[in-house]
């Protein structure tokens, strides 16, 4: 087998992700920590009293205690290697968290056993469904209260839609977490607590018979309960996992380091490695083809050291050498790959080589947007990334009209690197651009960076629209007149007709069926 797809054989590239306050980091964490990339868990997104955290690029992560920016973390793992891709940690449905899921092979789902399924647990589910992701779900936390393991289970099933196949079982009730029962071959994996689960929690294999003397009735319950499973199907199927039809489980404490293992054999035994890539026209792209990539995420003002701005591209095919000078696709010219890193959180390490499935974040990327493909030789086009309908609005202005060309160069670095969509309105003109967002948390992110990086405070004034359609040159100025709409222009030059809800719409379509409506991808579908 050649370089690139035996190379990629061993990749296993992938994202946790979860409601916020389930265990992401923390499992981030002790999923590094297992594959000794760090001593101590703490080091690598210690919250509050548990040491610094490397995504700290932004005071204002710093305060929230959370990661907004998100980069890769590469490890090796048995015969593996293993890249993950860090999700941002925040609230709102988020769109960098789905370009990072257009650059991941599988995701594993993490799951606070005592709340079950949350609002952003169900669309990233959904999310994953659209995209053809395969899950692997974590129920985390077991060492607290929390539902019922076989509840928990039927609630995934309902309202997912997807077969839960645990791999293993709880032995004892959440807040009573002994270990689990491995139901591929019987045995009873029991944990030993560590210090604060600050280092790698000791796992003692036993036989049935040591388990059942060991822990009596909860074993016996597990037993039972893992039948039960068995009799109603829920046995793993390698075909139907990759499939997005069912979800192998796991249980785990993430905080204890409980079941850590588990996942990281799961996603080296039944994870998917990159696979051929099909391009813009649904052509597979084989593994082995010159090097191609496209540009996931584009992120600037990380570090105030550094005021560069980074591209993370995902290798689809051949072989990335550093200095190698690529094309990229959106507008024909040369990249050179001069100054390529691994990024994760504070650590930058320079990537000499890379394969498939890995994520390579190159430097003095200004030319470089999200969704650019990038290749040698033949030309490639990968799809595009979806840009989802924004449903929050506002006017931004220039707190200081004197500092009107920072304010002008921080606008179109965020609209280039898809912080927030920046669109004009006629109404308003070009100082008083429109943020156009998923998440109202864009317009924080915005804010902030404006000021500490471009040196321009903004104002920002709400908007009351929430409803967005494509619409052309035609129809917009009879929209214009309607009540309830305003019509602006994305910088690449559509038009978009808002609406302050979806009545002020409806009325427009029902009175006036010839006008040019059309919706983008809500995130809601997504
Ligand atoms: P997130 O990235 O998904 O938002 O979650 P994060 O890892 O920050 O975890 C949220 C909280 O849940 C943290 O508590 C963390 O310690 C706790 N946690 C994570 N995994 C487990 C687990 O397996 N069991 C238990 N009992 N708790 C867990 P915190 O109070 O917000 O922070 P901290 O002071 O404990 O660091």
């Amino acid at each position: 087998m050649s370089t690139a797809a035996g190379e990629a054989a061993r990749r296993r590239t992938f994202a946790v992700i979860s409601h916020p306050d389930a265990g992401k980091s923390t499992l981030t964490e002790a999923l590094a920590l297992h594959a000794h990339v760090i001593g101590r868990a703490g080091a690598v997104h210690g919250k509050a009293g548990r040491g610094a955290t490397v995504s700290d690029w932004m005071d204002m992560e710093k305060a929230r205690g959370i990661s907004i920016t998100s980069a890769a973390l590469q490890f090796a793992y048995r015969d593996a290697v293993v890249n993950l891709l860090d999700t941002p940690g925040h609230a709102d449905f988020s769109e960098d968290t789905y370009r990072v899921l257009t650059a991941v092979d599988a995701a594993v789902m993490l799951v606070d056993a005592a709340k079950g399924l949350e609002t952003q647990t169900m669309k990233l589910f959904a999310v994953c469904k659209h995209r053809g992701i395969p899950i692997i779900t974590v129920i985390n936390k077991w060492d607290r209260p929390g539902n019922e393991a076989l509840a928990l289970m039927d609630e995934i099933a309902e309202r997912t839609g997807l077969q839960p196949t645990p791999l293993t079982w709880p032995v004892g009730i959440a807040g009573d977490f002994r270990g689990v029962l491995d139901r591929r071959d019987g045995s009873y994996r029991h944990f030993t607590r560590t210090a604060g689960g600050a280092t790698i929690a000791p796992e003692e294999v036993m036989d049935a018979d040591a388990a059942l003397a060991q822990e009596g009735d909860a074993w016996t319950t597990a037993l039972e309960e893992s039948e039960l499973l068995e009799a109603s199907g829920a046995e793993h199927d390698q075909e139907l996992f990759l499939a997005g039809a069912t979800t192998p489980v796991l249980f785990a404490s993430a905080v204890s380091n409980f079941g850590v293992a588990a996942l990281l054999d799961t996603l080296v035994d039944l994870a998917p490695p990159p696979a051929d890539r099909p391009d813009a026209d649904g052509k597979p792209r084989a593994l082995d083809d010159p090097f191609s990539a496209f540009v996931f995420k584009v992120q600037a003002g990380m570090d105030t050291g550094h005021r560069d701005r980074l591209a993370y591209i995902r290798i689809c095919t051949g072989v990335f050498e550093r200095g190698m000078v690529v094309t990229n696709a959106s507008n024909g010219r040369p990249f050179a790959t001069k100054y390529a890193q691994q990024v994760f959180g504070r650590d930058r390490e320079t990537i000499e080589t890379a394969y498939p499935g890995d994520v390579v974040g190159l430097v003095n990327a200004s030319a470089l947007g999200v969704g650019d493909t990038l290749y040698v030789d033949a030309p490639v086009t990968y799809p595009p990334i979806t840009t989802f309908a924004p449903e929050h609005f506002a006017v931004a202005r220039a707190a200081d009209t004197s500092k009107y060309k920072q304010f002008r160069k921080g606008m179109d670095t965020l609209a280039g690197e898809g912080v927030v969509q920046v669109l004009v309105s006629e109404r308003r003109g070009d100082g008083a651009p429109v943020l156009a967002v998923v998440g109202p948390m864009q317009f924080e992110v915005a804010t902030h960076r404006m000021e500490h990086e471009f040196g321009s405070r903004i104002s920002i004034e709400m908007l009351p629209y929430s409803v967005a359609r494509i619409t052309d040159a035609e129809s917009a100025p009879e929209i214009a007149k309607a009540r309830g709409a305003e019509i602006m222009t994305r910088p690449d030059g559509e038009v978009l007709a808002v609406f302050t809800d979806k009545w002020a719409l409806r009325a427009l379509e029902q009175n006036k069926p010839h006008l040019t409506l059309t919706p983008l991808v809500a995130a809601q579908l997504a």
